[in-house]
This record gives C-alpha cells, structure tokens and sequence, in this order.
C-alpha cells in the first residue's frame, strides 16, 4: 500500500521574502521561531557582517531587476484544437491541431503542432508547438547539435480517430484531444504504461499533465529534501543555493533535474522534461509539470528502472568514471587551514592505522577565499604536499567557485575581464553579485570562449598534483537576503550563439562549468581520469562531476534524507553522491555521527565534511569508543573496494546506479516499492542502516528468495520481514543466495561465495583495470554450479582460462 503523507515545506512557489537568506524564516520547514531565528542568525554569522550588508543591497537591486520582467498570464489559454493532419516524419510523426487561442511563439492563429519520434536508443521524444530535442545542453555531445538517431522501424496508423506511431518495442497513441496514450510493444495494443493530457499555454507556461495510477510511486527529479517516492510534494526546477543549512521538505535545492522515474503496476519508466527554464513538478493524482517559457518536449523511456535508465544515460551521456580512489573513504572540513594542518591530520590517520584516500581544501586555502588564488603563506608548496601525500596513497581535492573577485589585482579577474568572458547586465555592463570574495562577478559559460579560457585556469593546480576538483555555490549563488539567491533573470548569456538571459541559462550554469572543468582538466592530464564534484547542475552533469548533499542540516531527520538524496539522485541519472556525514550546519551527537558515518560508507561518496567553526569529526574526534564503532564500517569499506569499482564501471556503461532502491529486485513487488530505509547495494547486497537514536535491532523487509547475513552468516528466507540485531558497531548488510562477492584482503582479490537458494542467484562480476586512465577493463563473471562430484563450485568465464582468485566460501551457520 502506498502510504499517505503530506509534505512539510515545499511550496509550489516560494514566496520572494522567504527565498534567500530568509528562507530560513519559512513556517513550514521548521517547528518552532527559535529554530528558524537560529538558523537565519547562522546564516548571516556563516557569510559574515559586510557579505550581509553587501546581500540586503543586492535583493533590493535584484528584485527591482526582477519585477520588470514579470508578465501575468494571458487569457485565454491555449490548448490543442481539432486534430487536422497527420503526417510520418523519420522516426515517427508530426501532427497539426487547429488553434483554439494565443501560441507561445506569439502567433495567436498558428495552428499547434505535436512531433512524436522513437528512438533508436530506446524510448521516445514528445515536442509540441514546434519544439525539437536540439539545441539542448542535457544531450550528450551538444556541441555537435546532433538530434538523437531515430529509430529505423516506425510505423504509423490509424484506428478510428486515433493514430499511433510505433516501434516493435514501444508505441504512442495520439488521441483528436491531444492526448497521448504510452505503451509497451508496437501495436497500441498492450496496457498502456501512460498517459498524457492535452498540454495548455497561458502566454507564461506550459502546464502538462500526466495521469498516475494509485499505486505509482515516483522518484528522482535530481537532489531533493524529500521522501523517496515524491508523491504529495511539488518541487522546484530551478537550483538554488540552500544557505547553510535545509530541512525535510526544504525545496528546492542545489541540483533539480527535471526527470523522474514511475514505478508501478502497469510498467515502470522515466520521463525527461528537456527545459532548463523554470519550473514546477507537483506530484500527486496526475505529474502536473509547468514550465515557464521554455520550450515543451519531453521523452519517456519505458523498461525496468535499469532498461530505462540505459536509455535515458544513453540520450544524456553516461556518468563519468571516478577514479578507483575516489570511491575510498574521504576527509574534509571547511578548513584544514593550513598545510602543516593537513599533514598533521593525515600523520594521525596513520597513527591510528586507518585507512584514507582524500583530503579536501576548502576555500580557506584561498586569498580572501578568491578562486584560483591559493594562499602562499598557507599553502607554500602544494607541490611538495601532493607528492608527500601520494607516497601514502592519498589525494588532494581542491574548491573552485565560480564567483570571481572584482578586483582588478585578482588575476583571474584581470584575465577574464580582457578575454570578456563575465555575464553582463542589459545594458552592458558586468553583472555582479555577493559571493565569499565580497563583490563577484561570474563567468558565462554558456559561451565556448568562456568555457575555453575556465578551463585553463586548472593549470597550476594540476602541475601542483591537485588530484580532483570541488565545484561549488555554482548554482550559481548570489547571497541575497531575500528573493532568489541568484544572478537577476535579465543577465545576458551567450548560449553558444543564440543569445539569451539567466532565465534559460541559470540551470545550466554548473553543468556548463562542469563541462569546461572535465575539457579542461582532461587536456591538462590525458592519462587519467578527471574526478570533480559540483553541488549544482542539470541533466548530463553526470557525463563530467557526481555530487553531494550540500548543506544538509545536521539531525536525525537528516541522516535520514541523506539516504533518499542519494537514491533519488540514482533515479536522475546521477549515481555517485553521498552526504556531509554527521550534517554540515552543527556538531552532531556521537551516536548520530556513527550512524551518519555508518550509512555513508555504503554510499558511493564516502566524506565528513563539515561548516567552518564547528569541533573537528575526523574518526577518532569523539573518542576511542566512537571510533571503534566506525572503524569496521572503514575497513568493510575497503574491503569491499572491488565490489564498488565494479558497481562504478556499470554504472558508467549503463547508467545504474550502484546504491538502487529496493523495488530494483522486483518493480512488480508493490511491498518493495515503498521501502525507503533500506536499499540495495548492487545486485548482491542488501543495506539496512540504523537511522533513528537509540535504535540496536531493526527490522528489514527481505525480497523473494534466501538472504544471507553478512556478519553473522544467518540464513533468512524471503519474502517477509526479519529482525537483525544493529549494535552501535555495525549495519545490518544481507547477501543474496547465489552471489559472488569480491572482496579485497590483504591486497589480494579474494571471492566471497554465498551458496544459492531455490533459485541461481545473481552469481558475480569483476571489472578491474588500473584503477585510473582510459583503459578497457578486464572484465570477468562467476556463476555458481554444481561439479561432476554434485558439489557446489564456481564457474569462471574471462581473459584468464580458469578462476584466477582463492575462494571462501560463506556457509550459512543455520536457517532463519
Ligand atoms: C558551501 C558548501 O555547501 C560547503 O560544503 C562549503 O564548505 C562552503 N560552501 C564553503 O566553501
């Protein structure tokens, strides 16, 4: 049963004096006024006095700006008339409906059109009133402004008053209303998967409806503060800056992206609304998507949730490979401060024995927090920590921001100002606004030139071995004490040519950076692989950078969130991402930490990251009882190190995320479609995480067939519920009959083998490689069968003839 609930927070819109710094103000996102008034006043202390002053100036500049651009709706609005013509198109058909009122394109008596084209990746694009899939920034490859290939076999036909276009493997029925009936198999015939209301235009938006059955559930539109399944909640699509700190139901944040995933009865699929304008996504009995001015078009890819998102990772580019050293365990804080900081913390991960990959620096390792502008007094040879760091096998990540200083002695001001590549206001001049430099201004990188000089700008610290990059506030933020915490919507943009203002580019703006910052960070080192991690961006910022949860508040409610923010990015497309462990905003309790620490460690990005000011979290931080509760959850990390860097290379080549929600092991188990404290890790493990205080066993909902607990080896036979003890040291993890586990002990690449069940079980797949570099894998599976003797054995099939790895066998001790 789906469960009923409404959502705290998440207005359809947020009213302007609750935007901004305000936010924090917002009835509904927290209890009491003194939790809002705290937050707000940690806001404020977070960006500084003069950055307050300079943001109350900004919102009344920005606001001012705003309001002429506002334009109220027109009456009457605009919907499809009768059906006229039908005509085939390569790869589907267009169809002309008679005008009923005023076009977005101005044309009061121009008759609507509806382009409907399968393609050949799978799936199918929707584009009314003469919208095209190109130009669009989320495709793969944009800059070749290549339409998606059609598929070869369409066929159209008639049946009464409807058409339908189809391929062998989908079809659409276009009712004389306009409305669009999705199904699965090419004949119009099979139950349809769903369906489309005729779309209306009021002269400001488009308001598309798409109906859901009762026991849909809907997941992903990017990073979201909300429950897995996004039913009851409207969100955002417009990125924005959360201001140090967001609560349940908070909206929206960072990275929207305007594709979601429909788990149902019927069939399950994805739909993508290509629009960076903004817009709505309000999610109840219907999918009711508005889009201000930008164009209506949309593709629906039907499958399993991974067949779909094979389609949709296809049409908007695969997620880039991290490096192998980027799935171990990461540490940071806003700030280290120093290099003699970050060698201290380090020598105390080694004392410790504990194992470490990355450091990050923050921009407190910058002048005056200026991108770009490492400080020399603090960080006097980055060169030499690097490489002493390398010797450990440690990493370097350092911050880039897009707000640039505005001072003519800021070299990358200077060098940007005579390359002309700032945004500009309308009338000329540089548009500005308030970043941690004080006075910003931001690049444009909707224009090459602009990506092409940003992209340079890596150099120093890719000579220095800075190993990744940090791109944040690249929503881009402004701070702003109200309104929109954002550039004005009349900023210029270049959009490659075309021409255009914020109100189309500002959800582009980071998955643009991003774009400059992986060419750029690529060309500077083509041997290995770019790894850059960006708060904000759009569909396809998984072909350059993963994310995380920025700001999330730190709470129970939080850890909490932190586990449908990172499944619900899975669902969009963007597979790697995890949280601030233990929330970014406040210290958070022991226990929560170790929690918070626990479930991170079987997400894909593995960091504690905490605001500037607050007590240090590093592992040993709350005293040797804390860290040996999180130690085993660092070195199950490591161990299982072969497992994720396999889980990485799918993903990359599919599109599936390594951390899925639970109804992955079978869309068609209603039970499984609502569980979202638990998850599956890959297709052999299943994670059951303590996300509540005081809690030391839970209960999990097993899918059909045998589960195998990981610590103790107990067998449990689903489908049912099993309660597994979870002490302060451990998550509960359960292993799937049938699986092949590889895991890393001693340096060595060991098999875990888990006898099956009644059924095969998922057996196992390896991909090795250097860990780094444009390589092709080895890749190598495992099956489990029986030998000539009736016993078990493992079946090898890759490059090395037979099975090159000891094995362990995992015998259960007895029966659940
Ligand atoms: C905001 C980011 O979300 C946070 O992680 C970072 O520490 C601060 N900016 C300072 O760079």
């Amino acid at each position: 049963m789906r469960p009923s609930r409404s959502l705290p927070g998440n207005d359809p819109v947020t009213p302007p004096m609750f935007g901004g710094w305000l936010r924090h103000l917002r009835p509904r996102s927290r209890e009491n006024v003194l939790d809002r008034t705290k937050a707000l006043a940690g806001a404020f202390q977070l960006i500084g006095w003069q950055n307050s002053l300079r943001a109350v100036r900004y919102a009344v500049q920005r606001t001012w700006l705003d309001r002429r651009l506002e334009r109220p709706p027109r009456a009457p609005s605009r919907v499809p008339g009768r059906l006229t013509a039908a005509e085939q198109v390569t790869g589907g058909a267009r169809f002309t409906f008679a005008p009923t009122g005023g076009s977005s394109s101005g044309d009061s008596a121009a008759d609507l059109t509806l382009e409907v084209r399968c393609l050949a990746a799978g799936g199918v694009f929707v584009g009314w009133d003469g919208a095209g899939p190109t130009p669009s920034y989320a495709l793969a490859g944009f800059e070749a402004g290549h339409a998606p290939a059609p598929a070869g076999d369409t066929t159209l036909a008639r049946e009464g008053d409807d058409w339908t276009v189809g391929t062998g493997a989908l079809s659409v029925t276009v009712h004389p209303s306009g409305g669009l009936t999705f199904r699965s198999g090419g004949d119009g015939h099979a139950p349809p998967l769903r369906h489309d209301l005729p779309p209306r235009w009021d002269g400001v938006s488009w308001t598309h409806r798409s109906t859901l059955d009762s026991d849909a559930a809907v997941l992903g539109l990017g990073g979201r503060s909300a429950p897995l399944d996004r039913r009851g909640g409207t969100y955002r699509l417009w990125n924005s800056d959360p201001g140090g700190t967001y609560a349940l139901g908070d909206d929206p944040l960072s990275l929207s992206i305007p594709a979601y995933l429909v788990v149902a009865d019927a069939g399950t699929h994805v739909a993508f609304h290509d629009t960076s304008f903004d817009g709505t996504v309000e999610v109840g009995e219907q999918v009711v998507t508005r889009v201000t001015d930008g164009p209506l078009r949309y593709y629906v890819f039907p499958g399993t949730p991974a067949r779909a998102l094979d389609a949709y990772t296809a049409l908007t580019g695969r997620p880039a490979l991290p490096p192998r050293w980027a799935l171990g365990y990461h540490q940071s804080r806003w700030g280290y401060g120093s290099e003699s900081a970050v060698r201290r913390i380090v020598g105390q991960f080694a004392e410790r024995d504990l194992p470490l990959s990355v450091i990050w620096l923050d921009i407190d390792h910058l002048v005056d927090n200026r991108p770009f502008n490492v400080d020399p007094r603090r960080y006097p040879d980055l060169a030499t920590l690097t490489s002493d760091l390398a010797e450990r096998g440690i990493h370097l990540v350092a911050i880039a921001d897009p707000g640039v200083a505005m001072d003519r002695r800021d070299p990358v001001f200077a060098g940007g100002l005579a390359a002309d590549v700032f945004c500009r206001d309308e009338r000329g001049g540089l548009a500005t606004g308030v970043v941690w430099p004080g006075t910003t201004v931001f690049p444009d990188f909707t224009a090459s030139r602009t990506r092409e000089w940003w992209s340079r700008l890596y150099q120093t610290y890719v000579s220095a071995g800075i190993a990744g990059f940090w791109h944040d506030m690249n929503e881009p933020s402004s701070f702003a004490a109200w309104g929109d915490g954002t550039l004005p919507l009349s900023t210029r943009h270049d959009l490659d040519g075309r021409g255009g203002d914020h109100r189309e580019a500002h959800n582009v703006y980071a998955l643009l950076l991003n774009h400059a910052g992986f060419d750029g960070v690529r060309r500077l080192r083509p041997d290995r692989r770019p790894y850059l991690l960006s708060r904000s961006g759009f569909a396809g910022l998984q072909r350059y950078a993963g994310t995380w949860s920025g700001d999330i508040g730190t709470a129970w409610e939080g850890l909490r969130i932190s586990l449908s923010f990172t499944l619900g990015l899975g669902c969009s497309g963007m597979p790697y991402s995890g949280p601030d462990i233990g929330g970014f905003d406040a210290h958070p309790s022991a226990e929560l930490y170790v929690r918070w620490f626990q479930l991170a460690s079987y997400l894909p990005f593995f960091r504690v990251h905490c605001a500037a000011s607050l007590p240090h979290r590093e592992p040993w931080a709350f005293g040797p009882e804390v860290l040996g509760q999180v130690r085993p959850a660092l070195t199950e990390r490591y161990t299982l190190l072969p497992y994720w860097y396999t889980l990485a290379w799918i993903a990359h080549r599919t599109g599936t995320p390594y951390a899925r929600p639970m109804f992955w092991a079978d869309p068609a188990d209603a039970a499984l479609r609502w569980e979202d404290d638990q998850f599956l890790l890959g297709d052999a493990l299943l994670v059951a995480p303590v996300l509540a205080e005081g809690v030391r066993e839970r209960t999990v909902r097993l899918p059909a067939g045998r589960w195998y607990d990981r610590r103790t080896g107990t067998a449990h036979d689903g489908p049912g519920h099993v309660t597994v003890p979870a002490p302060l040291d451990s998550t509960p993890v359960l292993v799937r009959a049938g699986a092949v586990l590889p895991v890393e002990r001693a340096g060595s690449i060991v098999l875990e083998v888990y006898p099956p069940g009644d059924d095969e079980g998922p057996g196992g797949v390896l991909f090795t490689d250097a860990g780094d570099g444009f390589a092709e894998p080895v890749e190598e599976r495992f099956t489990i069968g029986r030998g000539d003797d009736g016993g078990l054995e493992v079946r090898y099939s890759g490059p090395a003839g037979s099975l090159p790895y000891d094995v362990d066998w995992r015998v259960p001790r007895d029966r659940g």
